[in-house]
Order: C-alpha cells, then sequence, then structure tokens
C-alpha cells in the first residue's frame, strides 16, 4: 500500500478507539479496516474523499452497507481464503467439546490424574451422529465436507433449500426440524438484522438435552444470557464458542464457568497462512478500489 499510497497506520495494540477513527478519516481516500471497527453513516459522513473500504475478514456485519451503497463506496471483504481454516476451526471445537479436550487437559493439569477409569469425563461421538448447520454458505458446504468423512448424517437449514448437488447428501430442515433433530448444531450463518439472536431461548429449548451448540460466525447469533440459562438447567449438554457478544466476553460472563463451555478469541481464521492470504486479498481490494477498477472481493 505504500507504494502507491501515504500510509497512516495504527500500530496501537489495541482496537483503534471511534474517536481517532473519525478524526483520522477526512483526509483518506481508502480504508482498511478490522471486524473490531464501526463503520456507520456518521463516519462516512466525515469521509468526503473515501473511494474504497477493505475489511480484512469475511464477514462486514460491522459495516454498514446500505450508506455505502448510497455512497456508491464499494466494500471489500475476504471471502474463501479463509473458509477452509474455519470449517476446521469448527470441527476443532466440536470434536473438542463433544469429547471433552478442554476438561481433559484442565484435569492433567491440576494433578487430579489418578487412575484409568471406565466412567472418567465420557462425552458423545461424533461418527454415526446427526450434524445439523445453520447457513450452508461457503463455511458451512466445508463443514458438511468433513462431517461427510465423520460418518455423520448431515442436515442444514438456509433460507432457500439448495439443489442437492451443492450439499453433499446434507438433507434440509427447518430450523425447529433441524433443532430437533441434530445432536451438534454449528452455527456459520451471516448476521444481519434476520439472524441476531436466532438462537434464543424458544430455539434451545427445540434442542436436544445431549446436544452440542457450535458457534464460528457472530456472537450476536445466540441469545448468550438464554444459552447460559440453557447450560446450566440441562436443557442442552454443550457450547463451544468462537464468537461471543460482546468482545471480549466479560470476564464474569457466567459461561465462562461452566465446565461444558469453551470458548475462544475469534480465531476462526487464524492460521498463519490464511491471516496472511487474507490480508493480501484485502491489499488487493483496497489498490483496485482506489485505481476506481472492480474489487477483487466486494461485499457490497
Ligand atoms: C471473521 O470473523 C471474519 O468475518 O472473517
Ligand atoms: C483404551 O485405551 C483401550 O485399550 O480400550
Amino acid at each position: 500500500m505504500a507504494e502507491v499510497a501515504e500510509v497512516m497506520l495504527w500500530e496501537e495494540d489495541r482496537a483503534m478507539p471511534p474517536d481517532e477513527l473519525r478524526s483520522w478519516i477526512p483526509t483518506a481516500d481508502g480504508l482498511f479496516c478490522m471486524l473490531t471497527d464501526r463503520v456507520d453513516r456518521q463516519l462516512l459522513e466525515a469521509a468526503p474523499r473515501l473511494r474504497v473500504i477493505s475489511q480484512m475478514a469475511v464477514g462486514v456485519d460491522n459495516i454498514d452497507l446500505a450508506a455505502c451503497r448510497a455512497l456508491r463506496i464499494p466494500v471489500g471483504h475476504t471471502p474463501d481464503v479463509l473458509t477452509e481454516t474455519t470449517a476446521d476451526t469448527a470441527f476443532a471445537l466440536l470434536a473438542a467439546s463433544v469429547r471433552r479436550i478442554v476438561e481433559g487437559v484442565d484435569y492433567v493439569r491440576a494433578g487430579r490424574w489418578q487412575r484409568w477409569e471406565p466412567d472418567l469425563l465420557l462425552g458423545g461421538d461424533l461418527h454415526g451422529t446427526t450434524i445439523g448447520i445453520v447457513g450452508l454458505g461457503r463455511i458451512g458446504q466445508a463443514v458438511a465436507r468433513r462431517a461427510a468423512g465423520f460418518g455423520m448424517k448431515i442436515l442444514y437449514t438456509a433460507r432457500a433449500e439448495r439443489p442437492p448437488a451443492a450439499v453433499l447428501g446434507a438433507e434440509f430442515r427447518s430450523l425447529p426440524g433441524l433443532l430437533a433433530e441434530s445432536d451438534h448444531v454449528i452455527l456459520t450463518v451471516a448476521l444481519t438484522p434476520d439472524t441476531h439472536h436466532l438462537i434464543d431461548r424458544r430455539a434451545l429449548a427445540q434442542m436436544r438435552p445431549s446436544a452440542t451448540l457450535v458457534n464460528v460466525s457472530r456472537g450476536a447469533i445466540i441469545d448468550q444470557a438464554a444459552l447460559a440459562e440453557a447450560l446450566g438447567a440441562g436443557v442442552i449438554a454443550a457450547a463451544a464458542l468462537d464468537v461471543t457478544d460482546p468482545e471480549p466476553i466479560d470476564p464474569d460472563d457466567p459461561l465462562l464457568r461452566m465446565e461444558r463451555c469453551i470458548v475462544i478469541p475469534h480465531l476462526g481464521s487464524a492460521s498463519l497462512g490464511t491471516r496472511r492470504a487474507m490480508a493480501e486479498l484485502a491489499v488487493a481490494n483496497l489498490l483496485a478500489g482506489l485505481a476506481g477498477r472492480p474489487l477483487p472481493h466486494q461485499a457490497g
């Protein structure tokens, strides 16, 4: 970027405060941002020169796309390059939760491992179970490919049923149908006003008491207070969250005290190779926008 533009770089080891971004934006022709930056109408109104926004993430729910469209500012994002890594993370979380890996590690580290016991930390299985994928987009389909390798029955729900070839033998269900039938529910749906708190108290009550809930999309898909209640009351068995609402999660959140809940700090795409590919794609999007060319990957 420094070869074609003067770069103002936020180098502090924390997300850029909104006020700081507002003071930088009036002279900016392009914005390279993260999912922690709120790009709303107010910010855009303070940005008379802005010709392109490039976010180093696939999800762009932090950006007011309608306002960008009205101002004809293209928004770049980074799909595809992170699909497989994020699906790997979803499966790692699922396996860790179902096979109680984190509890096992804690148990050994605490010096509590005395002997092999036939009923120590018994969990569920992955093989031969039913997985329900909410949102069969790029990442959802990559999760389905992994589930097929584990011999799982695969269900999905989406706005519309997909042609069979796209879904690896996955069967379409309504959300309530999927929740009732699945041993594991994986959330890969984008956050929009329609999916905000999609998994609320009522949805949790439709799940199986033995079920595991995995979220690799955005924290606000789940009503987190309702999830804590459901786990506490045994409405579902376990949860594994890559994302929370807010981020970071409050250290006093009851979810962090629950044995069958694991939370990691939004690491879905966090492999070295994938983060490099995301950075390169986000730079390509930004440079295309500055040059007035179509972005390689435009979100809106
Ligand atoms: C990460 O959550 C992303 O949207 O890329
Ligand atoms: C377990 O290690 C077994 O041998 O069954």
